[in-house]
């Protein structure tokens, strides 16, 4: 399988897709491109009896900023035709398991991501944040709903109202990662884990990972066509455009004019 966009690398071996997310210079910010390769290879990988399990992961020591600021603030849609629609889609209904490796950065969407894989493992230099309410912004594609199941009302209000930063050690307490190792070793342990599923009986893991998503499968996504009408709403607002300028122009934002 082949990516034909430079900052996404796709590589298939051994019934393994790996797909490594690849803008070092803006962070491993994800831009409508990138979205659509990823849903693109996801999509064919669904359906590819040579791809067993995929693993999303991000290249020199980054695993995502994000969406890319300059992309929303240019007005990119929200909507469910949108590139990161069809992406957050694709994953959503990947019937394989995902398993992430993460480094670095995992902002917004990077986290968010990880609510809908099957396993992570997470370097002790990787740090999530999902500020959307920092930026204006409001949660998106389930979190609201699928994080406060994981990790409790009184975290999940911590980590989205307050858009508070959490550490790899963190992750595992919430129930977000599986494991907190050391940085060189996130996509070790998730090829090692991906080289395990890929060996066992493939219809048994699809129905395993059918039944552990049931629950949470059809309410998850009424939530995510509600959060993606507000979250195209706040995209619009005048909130988000302080909190979007005031990172490009690398000043704290400042919130104090709006009611
Ligand atoms: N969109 C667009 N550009 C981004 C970006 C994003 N999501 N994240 C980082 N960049 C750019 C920065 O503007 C900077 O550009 P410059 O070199 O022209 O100044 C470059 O990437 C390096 O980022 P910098 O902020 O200097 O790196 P850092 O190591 O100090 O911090 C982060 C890394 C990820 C913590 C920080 O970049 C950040 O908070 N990014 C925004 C995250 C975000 O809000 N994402 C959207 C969620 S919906």
């Amino acid at each position: 399988m082949q990516s034909e966009c430079a900052e996404i690398q796709a590589q298939l071996k051994d019934r393994i897709l790996e797909i490594t997310i690849n803008r070092p210079g803006r962070k491993n910010a994800l831009t409508m491109a990138m979205y659509t390769e990823m849903a693109g290879l996801l999509n064919s990988a669904a359906s590819n009896p040579d791809v067993r399990v995929a693993i999303i992961t991000g290249a020199e020591g980054i695993f995502t900023s994000g969406n890319d600021l300059t992309d929303f603030l240019g007005g990119s849609a929200e909507g469910e035709e949108s590139p990161v629609f069809q992406f957050m889609s694709a994953l959503y209904h990947f019937p394989k398991p995902v398993v992430a490796a993460v480094n670095g950065p995992a902002v917004g969407i990077g986290t968010t991501m990880l609510l809908h894989c099957d396993l992570s493992f997470a370097g002790n230099d990787a740090m999530f944040q999902m500020p959307f309410v920092d930026l204006g912004l409001c949660p998106e594609y389930g979190s609201s709903y699928l994080l406060p199941r994981i990790a409790g009302h009184a975290k999940a209000s911590e980590l989205l109202l307050l858009s508070k930063r959490f550490s790899a050690q963190e992750a595992v307490e919430i129930g977000i990662c599986n494991a907190a190792v050391a940085p060189e070793e996130a996509i070790v342990r998730a090829r090692e884990a991906a080289a395990e599923l890929a060996k066992k009986a493939p219809a048994a893991v699809r129905l395993t990972k059918q039944l552990l998503r049931r629950a949470t499968q059809e309410k998850g996504l009424e939530f995510i066509q509600d959060e993606g009408r507000y979250f195209k709403e706040r995209l619009a607002s005048d909130e988000f455009k302080e909190a979007a300028t005031a990172f490009m122009e690398k000043r704290p934002a400042d919130f104090s004019k709006f009611n």
